[in-house]
């Protein structure tokens, strides 16, 4: 008789393994299938997130940005450093300690919580009497039966027809992270979040580094005045960014990488580079999940179809993270992983979409929950905007780090806070407050009336609240 579970995760990402460990917590005999292989075969939990992005990427910004201040900006403090070099191999190996080390965290867990890893690759092969049984395919075969399925099975980078990734010289995110030696030139067609964070980084380490974004306008989706000085200041570092592109042929050769492009002004451009990161976003990976063997819903671009409560079409299957709509991050994903888990225990678990927090990981960073201005204007909603630069901020001063400011948006009759948009240093720690102050429906008043320590950054969110009323104390 086949191993018998009441839920079954499949996918070990971020949405997956949370959802495993809760509903362990919550009484459940559960199993997790994930088929993530490391260099050497062996399972590397974690998904996308630990393996090629959320944490090999924060490592590799944090010792790009190292490498910059030493060279750059140390002397403003007075420290020379001389014979300044760089390793990019060991690098590159303490990015892979640091994805190994949250791998094994994650087994560590399982282990901690009962929950019962299967290494392999899972696919629906039957149901029967609410029985769902699902295929595992690792070094051996078996099949498992489990009453409730979670599938968590995350998202791939998105191809440009004519240019398929090889990893060597045209690269997704994967590459991206394991290039071995710093390339002269790199080109980067997308300038959405990976497109900036790891045109960051090799900027950083020397390379010189163009973006191809196909939009005419840069981070569309951010509030803009967040987005115009967030794009001054990655441009006044030396990235190249050129909107309003349209990308034509993607020739592959032996020295490089030629991208034909038309310019914004519809003249014909050629991009020549030593490497190319193609980051135009990703899409829902359902590859070798047999959805049709049991009838589960995709739409028509391959995500799995769920309501809002994560429920699919069948009874007691449910979807939560990359492989379903909404924003691909890994906190939405443990969100709806937890939140699953809790309605499958009959309990009422809740994911707030409106208060998701967004963190673009380039310096300055780029933060904000809620709404932009742009969307309250086009919603016709009367609101107020307070606004305060780190410039005038004491900690940002001591820092050396004064780029960028925080913007509230707030209600205009109930004063209750919007939206909260920051460009400026370790806006990602900072946006936290932001958020819980959305989930508790504060008011601009209610932050500008909290005692912020000081001398700190989070006083410029304090400031920004003081402004929605005009009455900024610093500026
Ligand atoms: P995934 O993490 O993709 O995990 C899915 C898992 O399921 C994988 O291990 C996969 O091997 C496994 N799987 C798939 N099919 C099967 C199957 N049939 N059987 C068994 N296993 C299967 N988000 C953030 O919030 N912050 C960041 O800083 C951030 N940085 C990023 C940087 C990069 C470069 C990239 C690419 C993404 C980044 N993201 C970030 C997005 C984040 O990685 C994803 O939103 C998150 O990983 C989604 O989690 P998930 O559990 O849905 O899927
Ligand atoms: P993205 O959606 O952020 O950006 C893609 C960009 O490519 C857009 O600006 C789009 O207009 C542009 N584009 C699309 N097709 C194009 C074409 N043919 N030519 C030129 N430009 C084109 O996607 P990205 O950067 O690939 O990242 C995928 C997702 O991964 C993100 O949306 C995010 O959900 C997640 N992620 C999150 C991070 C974080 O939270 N810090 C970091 C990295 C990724």
């Amino acid at each position: 008789m086949s191993k018998q579970f009441d839920v079954i995760v499949i996918g070990g990402g971020p949405g997956g393994y949370i959802a495993a460990i809760r509903a362990a917590q919550l009484g459940f005999n559960v199993a997790c299938i994930d088929e993530w292989k490391n260099a050497k075969g062996g399972p590397a939990l974690g998904g996308t997130c630990t393996n090629t992005g959320c944490i090999p990427s924060k490592a590799l910004l944090q010792s790009s940005e190292y490498f910059e201040h030493a060279g750059h900006h140390f002397a403003d403090h007075g420290i020379e450093v001389k014979g300044l070099g760089l390793d990019v191999g060991k690098m590159l190996g303490r990015k892979d300690t640091v994805v190994k080390q949250n791998n094994d965290g994650i087994v560590y867990l399982f282990k901690k919580n009962k929950v019962t890893f299967f290494h392999g690759r899972g696919s629906f092969a039957a149901v029967k009497d609410g029985i769902y049984e699902v295929k595992v395919a690792g070094t051996a075969e078996e099949t498992i039966s489990g009453k409730h399925i979670i599938v968590a099975t995350g998202s791939n980078a998105r191809a440009l027809p004519g240019a398929p990734f090889d990893e060597v010289n045209i690269l997704s995110n994967d590459g991206a992270l394991r290039i071995g030696a710093v390339p002269q030139k790199l080109g980067v067609i997308g300038s959405g979040v990976i497109g900036l964070e790891m045109g960051s980084v090799w900027r950083r380490l020397g390379s010189n580094v163009t973006i191809l974004e196909g939009l005419p306008t840069f981070l569309g989706a951010v509030d803009q005045q967040v987005a115009k000085e967030a794009h001054k200041a990655l441009t006044k570092q030396g990235l190249k960014i050129e909107l309003g592109v349209k990308v034509g042929e993607i020739k592959n050769g032996n020295n490089g990488v030629s991208i034909a492009y038309a310019d914004a002004k519809g003249e014909a451009q050629m991009l020549e580079v030593d490497k190319l990161i193609i980051s135009i976003g990703r899409t829902a990976n359902t590859i070798g999940l047999n959805p049709q063997a049991v009838g589960l819903s995709l739409d028509e671009r391959g995500a799995i179809v769920v309501d809002g409560n994560c429920k699919t079409n069948l009874p007691n299957v449910w979807a939560v993270g990359d492989v379903v709509r909404g924003p691909m991050l890994a906190h939405k994903a443990e969100e709806e992983g937890v939140a699953v888990a809790e309605r499958i225990a009959g309990q009422h678990g809740h994911v707030n979409f409106n208060t998701i927090p967004w963190v673009i990981y380039t310096s300055p960073e780029i933060a904000w929950v809620g709404q932009t201005e742009e969307q309250l204007k086009a919603e016709g909603r009367a609101y107020r905007s307070g606004s305060f630069p780190f410039m005038a901020n004491g900690r940002a001063r001591a820092l050396g780090d004064t780029t960028g400011m925080v913007k509230m948006l707030a209600d205009a009759a109930s004063d209750e806070i919007l939206g909260v948009h920051i460009v400026g240093p370790m806006a990602s720690e900072l946006i936290a407050e932001c958020v819980v102050a959305m989930e508790f429906r504060a008011s601009s008043e209610d932050i500008a009336r909290i005692c912020h320590a000081h001398p700190s950054l989070s006083e410029a969110i304090k400031e920004a609240a003081l402004a929605v009323d005009k009455r900024t104390l610093n500026f």
